[in-house]
């Protein structure tokens, strides 16, 4: 059922076409899908079986298409030059026009982006033509896969294919820098040691706790972020709506809404998935009293789905 390609053009195809694809990089496989296609990205946190919506990482070419969808600022530009392509990630602030789709950045106003060294995995972006949204191709809880049999051992059957890129050189995850703020922030220790960093841009904080053994990953990474809410109150599982909300619908509207915003007429979960972080945006109107959201069922998606929604619903002064 899934694939083992050794054609980047063969891939290629296959993410064009809307298809979820794992690929080699330098420090560990990725699990690909079209940057600017929201059902397909969708369909990754599907396929990791994840239970919330954590943003991707956005690989590119080459810089300077990356630049096309994010501001870079000086920092960005020197460590690019010094560590592209390589294990460095940079979230930076998505710009105005920025055509990766919301749903790959869970809805943040930054996006993570990097240039990975593997012969494959830029033959692939090449032959593609467009972003690739990745996380580590592994099923949600799991270990991060270095070779193509360990990502078929987690995914296969769930994904379209698996481009063979050999074991991955590095091992570990890229390192994930924050310089979305004024400062520069270590999110994630990786393959690029912080203090190769400081080197380039100066001090970097570390907001980790300092451990006596090694500690390859933050335990919860998506936990420490800050996540897209809307200004207005949103309300779980609204059996009814009044004229002065918002309506997130899902399957057949309720009526009497001020406005409405289907995420999925059909009630398909990856069209709503992928909806999400629009809807939420396209309703967060002044003038309104909140945003009633319709109830989303708890399998598929629908846990993503309703655990995005049931942070937007926290109260927050
Ligand atoms: O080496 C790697 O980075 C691999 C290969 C495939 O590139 N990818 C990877 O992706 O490890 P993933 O999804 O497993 O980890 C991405 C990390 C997470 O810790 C996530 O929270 C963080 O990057 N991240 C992504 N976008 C972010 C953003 N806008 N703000 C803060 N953190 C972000
Ligand atoms: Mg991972």
């Amino acid at each position: 059922m899934t694939a083992l390609l050794d054609d980047p053009l063969d891939a290629a195809a296959l993410l064009r076409a809307g298809a979820l694809v794992a690929f080699a990089t330098e420090t560990v496989y990725g699990l690909g899908a079209d940057a600017r296609n929201g059902q397909a990205v969708a369909g990754i946190f599907e396929a990791k079986g994840r239970p919330h919506f954590n943003p991707l990482i956005c690989h590119f070419a080459e810089a300077e298409a990356a630049w096309a969808e994010v501001r870079a600022d000086d920092r960005a530009r020197a460590l690019a030059a010094a560590f592209w392509p390589g294990p460095l990630t940079l979230v930076l602030p998505r710009r105005a026009d920025c055509r990766i789709d919301l749903l790959a950045g869970a809805g943040l106003d930054t996006l993570a982006v990097r240039v990975p060294a593997h012969a494959g995995a830029l033959a692939l972006l090449r032959a593609t033509a467009t972003p690739i949204a990745a996380p580590s191709a592994n099923r949600s809880g799991r270990v991060s896969p270095t070779t193509s049999a360990h990502v078929m051992e987690e995914l296969s059957g769930r994904i379209a294919a698996v481009l063979e890129g050999g074991e991955c050189a590095v091992g570990v995850e890229s390192t994930v820098l924050d310089l979305a703020g004024g400062g520069a922030a270590l999110l994630r220790p990786g393959g690029v040691p912080v203090e190769a960093i400081e080197a380039v841009i100066g001090p970097v904080g570390r907001p980790l706790p300092r451990h006596a053994g090694p500690q390859p990953t933050l335990r919860s990474p998506g936990m420490l972020l800050s996540h897209y809410a809307p200004t207005l109150p949103l309300r779980l599982d609204a059996r009814e709506v009044s004229a002065d909300e918002a309506l997130l619908a899902f399957g057949p509207p309720l009526p009497g809404a001020a406005v409405t915003y289907q995420l999925s007429a059909g009630r398909d979960l990856r069209e709503a998935a992928a909806r999400l972080f629009a809807g939420l945006r396209a309703l967060d109107r002044p003038g309104l009293r909140g945003i009633a959201a319709m109830p989303v069922p708890g399998d598929g998606l629908g846990p993503a789905i309703r655990d995005r929604l049931a942070r937007a619903a926290e109260p927050r002064e």
